[in-house]
Formats: structure tokens, C-alpha cells, sequence
């Protein structure tokens, strides 16, 4: 690396900018906290000082020339990006920008079905349209896999119009797809390679780990420093790749459309201070976590029953790769649903997990994890399993549900609608999404037809207690139809 990762360009103008000791006469309207002594009181004065706008000497998001470029700049070399966006609306905002970047309205994208809402508001937003390749499932986990190639190359034969190929790296689950080849694929195609990396951040740091999208090749990528990398929550950068042949100003007009014009240098210096955290102790980190995850796995299976999976998974295509650093451990056969154990062990132990689903709790592991709170999860799964386990539970018929696409996720959206009770809803086209969240993976997306099967999921997630969200109706009994 020829710059010097050591430096934190927007941290060391916020601290000079304490050091001139300014006098306040911009918003924000607290002035440095004395404006609302109970929020001062509860952030802390050295957040009140930094909670400040955009000026001279501490640049401007938008349009960004000094301390802020050199700190995407930074940012840049060490992810081995040609370009690095500081973005504060979340992966979200990183996700959708990547999207409308290369893709117009009318425009085809292939597009795994198990990504996260965002990818699919940005369809709604552009009117782009998907290409939908299945990810298939893991039969007895019940998790959604990375693509295959034979399904990649069917879905570029058949649309060699598409724009774009998007692909998760890894999935919630730490599931990666074989990136580079798709890569290979998508570029002797002319199509680019947008790459959802929320759940990736380490793997630009750590040794043996899946291959990142910069370093695959891949155009761009939507990276949540904010998960994994140690920023706060909202943070994320969104990558160029350095051949991509994106231009940055076109980029950050695109970003333009949608981010705030008074970006927050909370946000901003904890990604500054995150990379610069990364970057300089990145790989000790990752071995760290990687050891930690690895501690814990065998703890887990040694419990019996429960089954904390790893890299035996891999199959060299759908499953191309397993990133280390997730813990997820399916609960099916201690006689007890995932989200089950995540509500015991939310509710009975203080242990707040990541994700529970029908089969799987997941928890994720990072720097800030003690061996002592890994003991205490161990502990809880053993004590849950003695007392509420029983024989195993019914493996869920986990068939991926396909969905018929009737017709694009903008029409549908904006498009004639009613509302319906929901289980009344088979055959009909829905307007809205249905989604346990996290992981913030549809069950159903606006465009796509209301099956029986779907509706018998939507029913089974729901009275299994996981958080359902997606609809205009807060309970989600109601759901609007095309007419
Ligand atoms: C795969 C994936 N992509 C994108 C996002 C959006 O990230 P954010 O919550 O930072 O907007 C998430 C959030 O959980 C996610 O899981």
C-alpha cells in the first residue's frame, strides 16, 4: 500500500476543528450539545463537539475535495477498490446506488431471488427488471444457497441483454457463490458484477477467507463496515471496482439522487477510524474471530443435537465457499424451531442473537466477542436443549418457492391495487412485500403471484413467532392485490 493507512483524514480535521474552538451560528441548532443538555448528557460531550455540518475545513459529502476524498481515498487502497463512496443511509443506500448506476428503467438484472429487500426497492424505485436465478436450498438446514454456475450461464443465455448479474458475498448464512467465475462469465458478456457484500466486510482483511468482490473482479460493491468492520450503525461503503469502467462522478450524481445533503461526521469518522482500525490490524482481527467462531462451533456440536455447520458444506458450485466467521446452528433436531431458541435465548438468558429462523439461530462473531460471552451462549444452548428439547423436529418440506413474476415490482407497486385478507390472497398479484426480518429476504416481492404454498409459509413463519414485517397492515393479515 503506498498510502498511509495509519492516518484518519476526517477524525484529524474533527479534532483540529475542536482545537479552533468555533463559534456555532449553523446547524445543527444544538450547538455542541449546549442547545439540549439531556442529549448531552446522554451521547457525551465528545460526540455533541463532532455532531457538526458540513464547512471549509471539514469538507462536504457531496461534493467531497478534501479531508473526506482523502479518506475515500484511503479507503479505496485498502480495499483494493478504484474508488470507495463513504455512504451514511446504510448498505441499503450503497445496494440501491450500485443498481441505478447501471441499470435503467426497462433494463434486465439477474438477480438471486434470496436478496434483501433493498435490491429489490431499488427495482421498484428504477423500474428495472429481474431476472430471477434460483438459489435453491439446503434441504435439511432450510437455507437458501449461493447460485450455480449451470443457473448463472442459463439465465446470461437467455437474457444476453441483461445489464448486470448481482450476487450476495456471502449470504446471511456465510454462503458464497463462485464469484470469480461469475465474474469471468458476466464480463465476456458485456454485463457487470454488483456484489451485496453487508455480511462481508472481513473478508478484505483476514487470511484464507472467500474471495472479495475487488479482488474477484467484480464492478462494484455494497460493503456495511457498519456489520463487521467496526463503524457505526448506518455507515457502509459503496466500491468501484479499479477496471470497472464506472466513472466516479457518475456515481456519486446517482448517489446524489437519494443521500442527505448533511451527512453525519459521527458516521463519517467511525468509517474513517474503522478502515483505518482494519487496515492497520485487520488480519490478527479476523484470526481472532475466525478462532473464536471455530471455539464456539465445536462447543456447540459437541452439545449434541444442535449442528453448527462450517466448510464440510461446501460443494464446489452452489456453495462455492463458507465464511468461518458465522456461527449458525441449526436447532431442528434438539426438538426445537430456530426462532425458538432465539426467543429462549433472548427472553430467559439476555443473549440477543442475530437471526432466528425456522431451522437456524444465528450469531455473529466479531473482535468485540469474549471467550467468557461465547461460554455463556454455549452454556445457554445446552441448558435450553435439556430443558425445553425433545425428540427432533419434523424436517420442513424446505422447497425453494419460485416465484411466477406476473409482472414488474415497479408496476405492481404503483400499479391499481386493493387490500385482501391475506390468506384469501391465492392467485392474486401482490403489491407488497411479506418478509421475516432479519434476514430481510422477500417470501413474496410486489409483481409475483400469491400461491397456496406461500401463503402456508407466510402462516407457518408467522405463528412460529418470527418478526414479519413488509406490508402497509402493522399485522400483517391484510395485503394489497393488483386488481
Ligand atoms: C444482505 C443485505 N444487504 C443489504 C442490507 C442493508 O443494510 P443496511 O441495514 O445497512 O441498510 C442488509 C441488512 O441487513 C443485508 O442483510
Amino acid at each position: 500500500m503506498s498510502l498511509d493507512q495509519k492516518k484518519a483524514p476526517i477524525y484529524e480535521a474533527l479534532e483540529r476543528y475542536n482545537d479552533m474552538r468555533v463559534v456555532p451560528f449553523d446547524v445543527p441548532g444544538h450547538k455542541h450539545g449546549k442547545g439540549n443538555p439531556l442529549l448531552t448528557d446522554f451521547l457525551g460531550q465528545t460526540c455533541m463537539n463532532v455532531d457538526v455540518n458540513s464547512m471549509k475545513p471539514l469538507d462536504n459529502l457531496c461534493h467531497p475535495v478534501s479531508v473526506i476524498r482523502e479518506a475515500e481515498n484511503l479507503a479505496a487502497e485498502a480495499f483494493g477498490a478504484g474508488h470507495c463512496f463513504f455512504m451514511v443511509n446504510g448498505t441499503t443506500s450503497s445496494v440501491q446506488s450500485m443498481i441505478l448506476s447501471v441499470c435503467k428503467e426497462g433494463d434486465k438484472i439477474i438477480i438471486p431471488r434470496n436478496v434483501h429487500r433493498s435490491a429489490i426497492n431499488a427495482l421498484i424505485i428504477s423500474g428495472v427488471l429481474p431476472v430471477y436465478v434460483d438459489p435453491g436450498v439446503d434441504m435439511k438446514l432450510g437455507i437458501p444457497l449461493g447460485m450455480s454456475i449451470a443457473d448463472v450461464r442459463r439465465a446470461m443465455d437467455e437474457n444476453p441483454d441483461a445489464k448486470a448479474v448481482f450476487v450476495n458475498n456471502p449470504t446471511y448464512y456465510g454462503i458464497c457463490s463462485d464469484l470469480s467465475k461469475i465474474v469471468k462469465m458476466a464480463h465476456s458478456r458485456g454485463m457487470k458484477v454488483l456484489v451485496d457484500e453487508a455480511h462481508g466486510t472481513h473478508l478484505y482483511f483476514g487470511a484464507n477467507m472467500p474471495i472479495n468482490a475487488m479482488a474477484a473482479g467484480a464492478d462494484m460493491a455494497a460493503v456495511s463496515m457498519h456489520k463487521t468492520g467496526g463503524s457505526l450503525t448506518q455507515s457502509s461503503f459503496l466500491l468501484v471496482g479499479k477496471k470497472a469502467g464506472i466513472t466516479e462522478g457518475h456515481v456519486r450524481s446517482i448517489i446524489n439522487l437519494t443521500q442527505t445533503t448533511s451527512g453525519s461526521y459521527l458516521l463519517l469518522s467511525s468509517l474513517d477510524i474503522a478502515r483505518k482500525y482494519y487496515a492497520t490490524r485487520g488480519r490478527e482481527l479476523c484470526a481472532q474471530v475466525v478462532k473464536s467462531a471455530e471455539y464456539a462451533r465445536a462447543e456447540v456440536n459437541r452439545i449434541g443435537g444442535y449442528y453448527a455447520y462450517s466448510d464440510e458444506l461446501v460443494n464446489g458450485d452452489s456453495i462455492f465457499a463458507f465464511d468461518k466467521t458465522k456461527l449458525s446452528v441449526y436447532t431442528r433436531d434438539v426438538g426445537l424451531e430456530g426462532i425458538e431458541v432465539y426467543d429462549k435465548l433472548r427472553d430467559l438468558y439476555d443473549i440477543q442473537m442475530e437471526l432466528g429462523d425456522l431451522g437456524n439461530v444465528l450469531a455473529i462473531i466479531s473482535p468485540g466477542d469474549r471467550w467468557k460471552d461465547i461460554e455463556r451462549l454455549v452454556s445457554a444452548l445446552a441448558e435450553i436443549k435439556r430443558r425445553y428439547g425433545s425428540e427432533g423436529k419434523k424436517q420442513l418440506d424446505h422447497r425453494y418457492i419460485n416465484p411466477e413474476i406476473v409482472s414488474s415490482p415497479k408496476q405492481a407497486f404503483y400499479g391499481e391495487q386493493e387490500s385482501i385478507p391475506i390468506m384469501e390472497s391465492a392467485g392474486r398479484v401482490s403489491c407488497e412485500f411479506v418478509m421475516c426480518y432479519p434476514p430481510g429476504i422477500p417470501i413474496i416481492a410486489p409483481g409475483e403471484r400469491l400461491t397456496p404454498e406461500i401463503l402456508e409459509y407466510i402462516e407457518h413463519s408467522k405463528n412460529s413467532g418470527c418478526f414479519m414485517t413488509g406490508t402497509e397492515d402493522m399485522d400483517i393479515e391484510y395485503i394489497r392485490v393488483m386488481k
